[in-house]
This record gives C-alpha cells, sequence and structure tokens, in this order.
C-alpha cells in the first residue's frame, strides 16, 4: 500500500552533513567496478568531484535549436572548454572530430518529437554502438508523473543492466511535463527513484527552496540542468547556488551556447564550479573576456 505520510516533508535530511565517499571520490559509486569508476573519473574531476557538461542533445526531440543550428561552426570551438560532452550519436560521428580528448555523454532515448507526447520514449542506442565509440556514459531521459513513466523507467533500468555489462554508467535525466510542478518535493522524488532504480548520476532542475534536500537524499552524484536562457548573472547565480547546495556539477546547454559569447559563458561557469567564484566576480569575469574578444 502507498503510505503518503512516508514521504511528508520533515528535517531529516541532513543537508548539512555529506554522505562518506569510502572507496572512491564519488558519492554513492565506491562500490561500482574499476571500468565504472575510471569512466567516472573521467567526467568528474578527481580534485574536486566537480563536472562542468555541455548539453548539446536538444536536437534529438527539437531539431536545430537555436544556438545549435551549426554543431560545427558553434560548438566544437566550445568543447575543449567542458569537462564533458553531452550528445547524440548522429552528431557526435557526424560533426565531433574523433581527436576530442573531452569524455562522452550519450544520449540514449528517443523517439518522440515536440509535436508529440514527450514521454513516449525507447532506447535509441545500442550497447555495442555505445562502446564502440567510446562513450564514459550513457543519458537517459526518466519521466517521473509523465503519460509514460514505467515505460521510461523502464527504459532507464534496461540501460543500467547494458551499462552495469560493460562498465559504463547511467545517467538519468529527470524530465518534467509542462503542466508539472518544478518543486523541491517532486525533484526529492524524481531523482530518488533513478537512484533506487540504479542510476549512477541524476541530473535535475535547480529549485530556489530546497535544492539541499534533494542532493542531501539521493545517494549518487546530482548535476544540474540549466534549462530556458537566462541572463548570464543569473545562470551564474543558479549554478553557485546549485553547487553550495551540493550538486556535483551542472550539465548546461543553452545558459552556454545561446550566450552573447559562449566561451566566456562556459569560462565563467567553469570558474563557479571548479573555482567557487562569486557569482558577481564571474559575470565581470565573463564580461572581460567578451571585451577583449570584441
Ligand atoms: C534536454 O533537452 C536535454 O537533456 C538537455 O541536455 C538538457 O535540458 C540540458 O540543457 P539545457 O541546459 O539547455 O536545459
Amino acid at each position: 500500500m502507498p503510505d503518503p505520510e512516508a514521504v511528508k516533508e520533515g528535517k531529516r535530511f541532513y543537508e548539512d552533513v555529506p554522505m562518506k565517499t569510502p572507496g572512491f571520490f564519488l558519492k554513492g559509486s565506491g562500490a561500482l567496478d574499476w571500468g565504472m569508476r575510471n569512466r567516472l573519473a573521467r567526467i568528474f574531476n578527481p580534485k574536486d568531484a566537480h563536472t562542468v557538461m555541455l548539453a548539446i542533445d536538444h536536437g534529438y526531440f527539437q531539431g536545430p535549436t537555436t544556438g545549435l543550428e551549426r554543431v560545427d561552426l558553434n560548438i566544437v570551438p566550445l568543447v575543449s572548454h567542458c569537462d564533458a560532452l553531452m550528445l547524440t550519436r548522429g552528431i557526435l560521428r557526424s560533426t565531433i572530430p574523433p581527436a576530442c580528448a573531452q569524455p562522452i555523454v550519450m544520449r540514449a532515448s528517443g523517439g518522440a518529437s515536440i509535436l508529440k507526447e514527450l514521454s513516449n520514449e525507447e532506447l535509441a542506442v545500442d550497447i555495442e554502438d555505445a562502446i564502440r565509440m567510446n562513450v564514459s556514459a550513457l543519458a537517459i531521459q526518466v519521466f517521473i508523473g509523465g503519460e509514460f513513466e514505467t515505460r521510461s523507467v523502464h527504459n532507464m533500468t534496461r540501460l543500467v543492466d547494458l551499462g552495469l555489462r560493460y562498465g559504463i554508467p547511467v545517467m538519468a535525466v529527470t524530465a518534467v511535463g509542462k503542466d508539472m510542478a518544478r518543486d523541491a518535493k517532486y525533484f526529492r522524488l524524481a531523482c530518488r527513484i533513478c537512484a533506487e532504480l540504479g542510476a549512477h548520476v541524476v541530473k535535475t532542475y535547480y529549485v530556489p527552496q530546497g535544492f539541499d534536500t534533494i542532493t542531501a537524499s539521493c545517494p549518487v552524484p546530482i548535476v544540474m540542468a540549466g534549462g530556458k536562457k537566462l541572463p548570464e548573472l543569473d545562470a551564474l547565480t543558479m549554478a553557485y547556488n546549485a553547487i553550495q547546495e551540493g550538486a556535483a556539477g551542472v550539465d548546461m546547454g543553452r545558459n552556454i551556447f545561446q550566450s552573447d559569447f559562449p566561451v566566456g559563458m562556459i569560462k565563467a561557469i567553469r570558474k563557479v564550479v571548479h573555482e567557487n567564484m562569486k557569482p558577481a566576480e564571474a559575470l565581470e569575469y565573463y564580461k572581460t573576456l567578451k571585451a577583449k574578444k570584441a
């Protein structure tokens, strides 16, 4: 029987007590196999356990998104500035130089477009092809509360099983339907379900109230998704707050590639994520880089 009382709001998250990480620098990853930890150590910097992932996978359901019309011209020059690149296999094979040193986080779900119900996804990459492309992780959308919730959760658990077979970690991406609440209570539910069912990393959205309860109650690393384009200071502030409140990094797209100066923006995000630079200082850094370029 479901027990709504068992998930009521409470003060038992111990947000100020970080989870211990015996055996490995990343939360919840100490018991994983060597290959799995090695791949995670390519994505997350072992010095601070943080990552700046650049997300450019938007085309898998919405086509040539603003800023991604020409990945060869707009994104390839940015790649060397990220810690990991999240994208589809089509863009990887067609457009990203194979000499790229950045680890690849490959989108492994798809099937629905913006013209239809987005939660109606299937697995979209064969594990053997992921291995051929030397990916460091696989990413999959999970639609908790969505119309095809069970299918998306099953896609994830199937991918986790395949990933475990070959030592490839899975990042679950919590997807939010148009009319669903985006609050800490929802994201705690979604992130925890993903981790309980085997995800090695969870990507989720920032919420201003209670984000630290989401990170505290998720036993694997959380990376923050960027969301729609914001003014640069707001995006830097959101990234700063997420890191201070327990995120292990960011996986941002539009707030980087839709910026007036994407290289400056990703460099400023790096300062916030890896050096705890305050948002106002990071904005000045961004402006200085932009002025130099001009
Ligand atoms: C969804 O389109 C993808 O999973 C994106 O990777 C994700 O939304 C992050 O990109 P953005 O920062 O633009 O939201």
